[in-house]
């Protein structure tokens, strides 16, 4: 028997059942799938990281459905809550101070004193961690460094029998993960480039917000490993044309792609599809290699343009 499951109200309830006694729940997010787990279980914690087969010193985020939560969770300020009104539900991740009374949740956070906390803008989502009536952490429904689930069907393709449930909210709309922004320090720093844009935060907050590179060895957030993302076959980017034997996945007006990311370079189309298309063009038999049409570095492209930078690094 699948366990993919159709949302319906039985079964959101049996999904919270096995998040609140420690199974894995694989759901449905604006971004991507995420691979829910009760994060004051360490044991249901530790899963998540076998699953995945995911190095143990990468933090989770942690969902929550309620900003009225957030200041009895973690060590909140005026910005960090005018933030998360803002863009909360939404792909915007804050990285906040950890309350010091709060042990149970040491293996979420790798035992630093930091703590990530989103609201998911997807209506399963919510009602998933309000049944459970607790903080769901969930990193991407997929494997260490392969490409992101879009889909019920990518989670169950890349992970299987290690997850208990997947309920299958259809295509995930935003397609790239959220935005991390740190506020622990007096200057905002993005993380990573995700579904909230770098220009809507800078106006928003009416400063700069500082673009945080890291440490590729020592990554704050694995999104900063060099190679992640990444499809089997080798991947070449900014390709204006195709070389023998590569799927060609186009953006804007490309006559001769493969498939096209948006056809009317519309950066939010190009964001829902891009991990789809990528696992679409890796399972294609009779292709080498796959190139990608260069991305413009604004808005959604910045989020793009890290991804598939990393899905085409060569180690
Ligand atoms: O859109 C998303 O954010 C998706 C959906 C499921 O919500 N989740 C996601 O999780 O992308 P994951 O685990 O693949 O990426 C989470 C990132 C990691 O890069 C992790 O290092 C970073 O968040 N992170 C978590 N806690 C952190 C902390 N305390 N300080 C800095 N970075 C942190
Ligand atoms: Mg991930």
């Amino acid at each position: 028997m699948s366990n993919i499951y159709d949302v319906s109200e039985s079964n959101l309830n049996l999904a919270a059942e096995t998040l609140k006694s420690g199974g894995l729940v694989a759901f449905p997010t604006e971004t991507v799938y995420g691979l829910g787990a009760n994060v004051y279980l360490s044991d249901a914690v530790a899963k998540i990281f076998a699953a995945k087969e995911r190095p143990k010193f990468d933090p989770l985020i942690s969902h929550i459905a309620d900003i009225d939560f957030l200041p009895e969770y973690a060590l909140t300020d005026e910005r960090i809550m005018a933030l998360g009104k803002k863009f909360w539900p939404g792909p915007l991740t804050i990285v906040m101070r950890r309350k010091d009374n709060n042990p149970a949740i040491d293996l979420a956070c790798s035992g630093l004193e930091n703590i990530a906390v989103r609201m998911p803008a997807h209506p399963v989502a919510l009602e998933l961690i309000r049944k459970s009536g607790i903080p769901i952490v969930a990193p991407s429904a997929n494997r260490f460094k392969s490409i992101s689930p879009t889909t019920a069907h990518h989670v169950r393709d890349s992970l299987g029998d290690k997850v208990d449930m997947i309920l299958d909210g259809g295509q995930c709309s935003v397609g790239v993960e959220s935005t991390i922004i740190d506020l622990t320090g007096k200057q905002a720093v993005m993380l990573r480039a995700g579904g909230t844009t770098l220009e809507a935060l800078e106006d928003f907050l009416n400063e700069k917000v500082l673009i945080s590179h890291g440490n590729p060895n020592l990554p704050s957030a694995p999104g900063q490993l060099l190679k992640h993302y990444a499809p089997g076959k080798p991947l070449r980017i900014n390709a204006t044309e195709r070389k023998d034997g590569e799927f060609y996945i186009g953006f804007g007006k490309i006559s001769d792609s493969d498939i096209n990311l948006s056809p009317n370079a519309d950066l939010e189309e190009a964001a829902s599809r891009l991990f789809a298309y990528l696992r679409f063009a890796d399972r294609q038999e009779n292709y080498s290699g796959i190139c990608m049409s260069p991305i413009p570095e604004t808005g959604l492209g910045l989020a793009i343009n890290d991804r598939i930078r990393r899905a085409a690094y060569k180690e």
